[in-house]
């Protein structure tokens, strides 16, 4: 698999980061891990080794902390991996029982940054991560707080990165003005049917009908900092690659088109879907969530198509459901 070096860091990293939120069992509180959540984890480390993929994306939150402390069970069987690695993680996020009665939320404290991350490299039984991400902006966040924590874990060695998700270009900005270091990466959803970053710069100064809310400029302050887009939910969660009943006009029509390129570059449904978001110039990484070996196989086809620019609008258009302006 291609490896890109990552701007502002001294990594390099596979241009897929493989999403570990399928790995644990889900979201159920009281799930227990079992051998079978360790089979499927082997799996999908030794699917993606065998591809290339050393880049992985966690968070604290992903099956209530089983997800990395499953993966943390398959690094201890191979010991030797760890230093071949980007192990990526996220805080920010708690549940509505943490403490009990406590309600759903999220904290960007110091304290909070600490104790989770602390809680992070435990579970995956390392010492380190690459990189780190807040995961949804806390509305009463204070910044010193945030570089106060990102400096510690820093000086610690605990991390090495940190970037944010879900921040909008103004959040990002007003963080960056506080911190040393520059951030590394956005994670965002993008795909053919969250393409605002897109739609954001096309729409302006036309009918408001398509204009998102929110993009403002954010695609392009990542660019020029040269902040990593990472794309969350990059396959739409499959609707596109086997059509649910029931889809809108534009979603039943996009899937139409994705399977006939599908055919025509001699690929895979996920293969097309990813090479839109390869193509576009921001260099974006696409954070893959299914955890079978069968589908990263197919999505890592994306790396051999280079979709022509008429193929790219046309897929564009038929997911914002109209032609261009
Ligand atoms: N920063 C954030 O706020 C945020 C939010 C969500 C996710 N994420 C990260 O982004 C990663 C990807 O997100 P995602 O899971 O929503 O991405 P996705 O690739 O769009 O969807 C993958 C999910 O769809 C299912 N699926 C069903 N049919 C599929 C098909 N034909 N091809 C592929 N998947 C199919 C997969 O199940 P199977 O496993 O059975 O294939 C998996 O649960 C996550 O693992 C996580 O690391 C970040």
């Amino acid at each position: 698999m291609q490896q890109v070096p990552l701007p502002n860091t001294s990594l390099t990293g596979s241009k897929l980061i493989l999403g570990c939120m399928g790995l644990g069992g889900g979201w159920a509180h009281d799930t227990v891990l079992t051998k079978e959540h360790e089979k499927q984890a082997r799996e999908f480390l030794d699917a993606g080794l065998e591809l290339g993929a050393n880049f992985y994306d966690h968070a604290n939150i992903y099956g209530r902390g089983r997800a990395e402390e499953v993966f943390g069970r398959i690094l201890k069987e191979k010991p030797s991996l760890r230093d071949h690695l980007i192990l990526q993680s996220k805080v920010g996020i708690r549940w509505g029982d943490d403490p009990p009665g406590a309600p759903h939320r999220f904290d960007y404290s110091r304290q909070h940054l600490l104790e989770a991350t602390e809680q992070i490299l435990k579970r995956l039984g390392t010492d380190h991560l690459e990189i780190l991400l807040l995961h949804r902006p806390d509305p009463l966040w204070d910044p010193l707080e945030v570089a106060e924590a990102f400096a510690l874990l820093k000086a610690q060695g605990k991390v090495r990165y940190f970037g944010v998700s879900n921040q909008n270009r103004f959040q990002m900005e007003y963080l960056q003005s506080f911190l040393p270091d520059p951030l590394v990466a956005n994670q965002l959803q993008l795909s053919l049917l969250h393409s605002g970053f897109v739609e954001h710069g096309i729409s302006f100064n036309q009918h408001a009908q398509h204009y998102p809310d929110g993009w403002e400029g954010t695609m392009e302050y990542c660019r020029m900092h040269k902040v990593v887009l990472q794309s969350w939910s990059p396959l739409d969660r499959g609707v596109l690659t086997e059509p649910v009943a029931d889809q809108p006009a534009h979603v039943q029509a996009t899937s139409a088109l994705v399977h006939k390129l599908a055919k025509t570059y001699d690929t895979t449904p996920e293969a097309i879907q990813l090479a839109w978001l390869l193509k576009h110039p921001a260099g974006i990484q696409p954070v893959l969530g299914t955890s079978r070996p069968d589908r990263l196989r197919a999505c890592a086809k994306a790396l051999e198509v280079s979709l022509t620019r008429d193929d790219w609008y046309a897929l564009f258009a038929a997911a914002r459901g109209a032609t261009m302006p």
